[in-house]
């Protein structure tokens, strides 16, 4: 009897201690689960709050290379334009103030280009305070563009990612700094490419830049603008050298036609609003930074790569030529144009008086056949190139230009002091170092 209480007792404690332990397991699985929650509540509430603290902070730069950036562009527009005092407006402020007496505050359209990126330079250089705008589109390679922007951040200038036809990104930037200049040099640009891609010129060149003029034109004071147009307005012209009084009303190419394009609507907004404008129409410039789509450039890549050049021959037989211009004499002619650039007279759309309306040639005033142009490369890089001479296609490519620079001589002492050898010296030197083809040219040097 004794046993079987003994038994008993036992029993029922074994069942308390199997109950107690079910009640334990239950609790820690209830502890697990509300810590679970608390955890996960706590990392959402960390997530959204470095989603909102990038999102005020940091502007947007993202390698998104797509031809038209609008819907971002739109909507970073939404996003930056509250929160005044942001990180990313003291960034645009620290880009655009100068740093000397009486500087500049320029607005550079299309900065991350070729261009565009010497002139930052120079600008920031002297003083001057420099904000860059470019859509960073794929026309070529945008990881060019993007070292371009590396290379500018490195100086302290910020390139903001839009596009020209973004108005509320361009009005907000404004609504930031009073730029007294904006430098315009954001286009589609190439002759060829209009074949295939037509709406990207009107896009850019026509409708981008009159949306531009529309957000000047509103703004008191107004900047004074300087642009580019191009030595290709004189098309069909057989007059030589281009000189600025010569027809312009026969385009070759569809490029060409937005450009004069743009010098008639330069012309319209000087006259109704009156907005300071320059047209400085350049002649094929060359140097380190530059263009892909460009002969000089793409010359040099397939002589390093051992493939067939192209040599254009007019149908008559004629060999083409440029007047090549070395970027640096680009630049000063930019610089000297701004410098020259007098206030625009309106404000808030009306016009007060008359405005400056100018247009340059910006030239090196000494034209080189294509074939010189080959043999400079060939020496520089110490490789036969393979040749076809070909008669031109009719793409829009003109047979000929060479520039009469007398009126940018006399109004601002532009001079260009490049010659093509030297020129293409410096741009050899600068793709072998960008492109780490050096030890392959090396090479091919020591082989031929
Ligand atoms: N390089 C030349 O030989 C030459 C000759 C004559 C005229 N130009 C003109 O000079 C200017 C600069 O030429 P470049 O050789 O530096 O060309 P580029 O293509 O290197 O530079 C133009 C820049 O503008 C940007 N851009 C284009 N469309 C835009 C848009 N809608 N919104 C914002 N950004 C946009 C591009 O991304 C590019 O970075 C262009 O207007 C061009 O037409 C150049």
């Amino acid at each position: 009897m004794a046993l079987s209480a003994d038994t008993h007792t036992s029993r029922t404690t074994t069942k308390l201690e199997r109950y107690n332990s079910y009640i334990r397991r239950v609790n820690n699985t209830k502890l697990l689960a509300a810590s679970s929650k608390l955890l996960f509540r706590a990392t959402l509430l960390i997530a959204l709050l470095l989603v909102l603290f990038f999102t005020i902070n940091y502007p947007p730069l993202p390698a998104d290379s797509s031809q038209f950036h609008t819907t971002k562009n739109f909507l970073s527009s939404a996003l930056y334009g509250s929160g005044s005092g942001s990180a990313w407006e003291k960034q645009i402020r620290h880009s655009a103030t100068p740093r000397r007496p009486n500087g500049f505050s320029v607005l550079v359209t299309g900065a991350a280009g070729f261009v565009g990126t010497h002139c930052s330079l120079a600008l920031k250089k002297r003083g001057d305070g420099v904000l860059g705008f470019d859509n960073f589109n794929a026309y070529y390679d945008p990881s060019l563009k993007r070292a371009r922007q590396s290379l500018l951040s490195r100086h302290q200038i910020l390139i903001v990612d839009a596009d020209l036809n973004d108005t509320a990104m361009l009005q907000k930037l404004f609504d930031i700094v009073p730029f007294t200049h904006v430098l315009h040099l954001a286009a589609q640009a190439g002759v060829r490419y209009a074949m295939q891609n037509p709406q990207s010129y009107v896009a850019s060149n026509i409708a981008g830049f009159v949306n531009l003029l529309e957000v000047a034109k509103a703004l008191d004071p107004q900047p004074a603008i300087v642009w580019a147009s191009s030595s290709s307005v004189y098309g069909l012209n057989t007059e030589v050298p281009f000189s600025e009084h010569h027809r312009t009303d026969r385009p070759a190419s569809l490029y060409a036609a937005t450009k004069k394009a743009g010098e008639a609507v330069a012309h319209t907004y000087n006259h109704i609003y009156g907005l300071s404008l320059t047209a400085l129409r350049f002649f094929t410039v060359y140097g380190p930074w530059g263009r892909p789509d460009m002969a000089y450039f793409f010359f040099t890549k397939d002589i390093i790569q051992g493939k067939p050049i192209n040599i254009y021959k007019t149908p008559d037989g004629q060999e083409v030529a440029r007047d090549f211009t070395y970027i640096d004499d680009i630049v000063k002619g930019c610089l000297g144009a701004l410098d020259t650039a007098e206030k625009s007279t309106g404000s808030g759309g009306k016009k007060r008086g008359p405005a400056q309306l100018r247009v340059y040639n910006l030239g090196n005033t000494s034209p080189v056949g294509v074939g010189r142009l080959l043999e400079i490369l060939e020496g520089l890089l110490n490789v036969k190139a393979k040749k076809r001479v070909i008669t031109m296609p009719a793409n829009g490519d003109v047979p000929f230009t060479h520039a009469n620079v007398t009126l940018a001589n006399r109004d601002f002492g532009y001079k260009p002091a490049t010659d093509l050898a030297t020129g293409l010296r410096k741009f050899v030197k600068w793709y072998v170092g960008y492109y780490g083809v050096q030890a392959r040219v090396k090479k091919e040097t020591q082989a031929s």
